[in-house]
């Protein structure tokens, strides 16, 4: 409410009207200041903090960069696999302008895999709060706006019906976007044997520390699944990307530099597949009237049951004069033609992991802990052991013979010689050499370029 002034007032209001304004100004201007300094330093201070990791090199964070002159960063991988479901929380650390290292990694697993959920998602939702707890333990409160949370699921879903497996990610996806990390549209997704493979090479590569130096040579990655076998690296000779099969090579950006690399997944060639393959059966189906499955590569005297994909088979071995020639050839009918043979990796260094690792563990090829080297005829000299002992004596292992059969012969396949080096580990510098490191890096990489192409 304003007064009108009367006459008797017209001179004192002249002077205090200016005065007024000037005071009141000056009140104002003081307060902006005031806040608007201590409003922006809060902003930024949760700003930088909060965007570093996305920024990458061009924000460092405030505190990550003042106080110890390098920028920390994390990453969280959800691995859905077909028995349990894992959370990685990754912390990165990196010096100015330079390639980040891995810092800590800690992981939690739970059973069963998410598909034991689908037909009641609801009931999906306690083990992904569960896991998610423990990124919020790992990660400080500030770095959670942040910090990107992905899950990506392997076998136990691609197999699921279309529909019941999109309908627990869709599930998954609104309990990530009620989480106070950062999730984009593509935090969830199925992974194919390809983005795997890649993925896994990314991780090696990583912790080999062949990435961060362009020109130095990359290293090569052998897996060996259930269900699918996997094999990828980084090829020199130009003879390789011109002979390639369509499907075998893929394109990857990573620290704003493209890797044309040569990555297949043979599905059905994983050992559990293969297995089935070489005892005459066929995939998903029980064996007519409930016949025996016969072959030359289990103990002559053997009689089982071996289940594989939730149906359970008889298996028996069979007589033979040399039980590894016998089983060889018919590995070998199985991979015919199966597998594309490239000469260039016979001069290209190879980690190889999983059921490789396992079986050469298991005959004592490298040390069941710290894993080793072997050559890929060492291979092939345990199975002949392995076979000329079963003749004889039924080992516990009824599978031993024709496993290790297959392995030597897979990788001749492959076109490894017999005196190919083999490295086979499960961790490099103590960091387990799973796929769900190289895909949070890729993950968080692909974030920087997407931001810095938007600025
Ligand atoms: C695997 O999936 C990726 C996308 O995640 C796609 O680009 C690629 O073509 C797929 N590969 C195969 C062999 O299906
Ligand atoms: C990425 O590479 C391109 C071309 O090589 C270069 O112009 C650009 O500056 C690079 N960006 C960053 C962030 O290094």
């Amino acid at each position: 409410m304003r007064k009108i002034p009367s006459n008797g007032n017209l001179k004192m209001t002249k002077v205090a009207y200016p005065l007024g304004l000037l005071v009141s100004l000056f009140i104002y201007v003081a307060y902006i200041k005031w806040h608007w300094a201590s409003a922006t330093q809060a902003f930024f201070s949760i700003t930088e903090v909060a965007t570093g990791a996305r920024r990458g090199q061009q924000a460092r964070t405030a505190l990550g960069t003042a106080a110890r002159g390098h920028e920390v960063f994390y990453g969280i991988m959800f691995d859905a696999g077909s028995t349990g479901t894992r959370v990685h929380v990754f912390q990165f650390t990196r010096q100015p302008r330079g390639t980040p290292t891995l810092t800590h990694e800690t992981f939690k697993a739970l059973k069963p895999g998410l598909s034991a959920y689908a037909d009641d998602v609801e009931k999906s939702t306690p083990g992904i709060q569960e896991l998610l707890d423990v990124a919020k333990q790992d990660i400080p409160f500030d770095f959670w706006k942040a910090t990107p949370l992905v899950l990506k699921a392997t076998a136990g879903l691609r197999l699921l019906p279309g529909e019941k497996a999109q309908k627990l990610l869709e599930k998954v996806k609104e309990v990530f976007k009620a989480s106070p990390f950062l999730v984009g549209d593509d935090c969830v997704s199925i992974m194919n044997g390809t983005d795997e493979g890649v993925s896994a090479w990314i991780t090696i590569n990583f912790l080999t520390g062949s990435l961060e130096t362009p020109g130095r040579s990359s290293v090569g990655m052998l897996d060996l699944g259930g269900g699918s076998t996997q094999i990828t690296f980084l090829p020199r000779v130009e003879g390789t990307l011109h002979t390639s099969p369509p499907g075998h090579l893929t394109s990857l950006q990573m620290f704003n530099r493209t890797y044309k690399l040569y990555s297949y997944s043979y599905l059905g060639l994983g050992l559990m597949s293969a297995r089935l393959a070489i005892l005459g059966g066929v995939e998903g189906t029980p064996a007519a009237d409930g016949k025996e499955l016969v072959s030359p590569c289990l103990s002559p005297s053997f009689k089982g049951e071996w289940e594989h994909a939730e149906i359970t088979y008889r298996i028996s071995g069979q007589k033979a004069v040399n039980l590894h020639e016998l089983c060889a050839s018919r590995v070998s009918e199985i991979l015919r033609n199966q597998v594309h043979r490239v000469a260039e990796v016979k001069d290209v260094d190879f980690y190889a992991f999983s059921y490789y690792y396992d079986l050469a563990a298991n005959v004592g090829l490298i040390d069941a802990e710290k894993g080793g080297s072997l050559i890929v005829g060492d291979f092939e000299i345990a199975a002949k052991y392995v076979c000329r002992t079963v003749e004889t004596q039924p080992q516990s292992s009824p599978f031993l013979c024709m496993d290790l059969t297959y392995v030597s012969l897979l990788l001749r396949e492959f076109g490894f010689p017999g005196n190919k080096v083999l490295k086979l580990t499960r961790k490099i510098d103590n960091v387990e050499t799973s796929w769900a490191l190289g895909a949070a890096f890729h993950y968080i990489d692909s974030l920087n370029s997407r931001k810095s192409r938007a600025s």
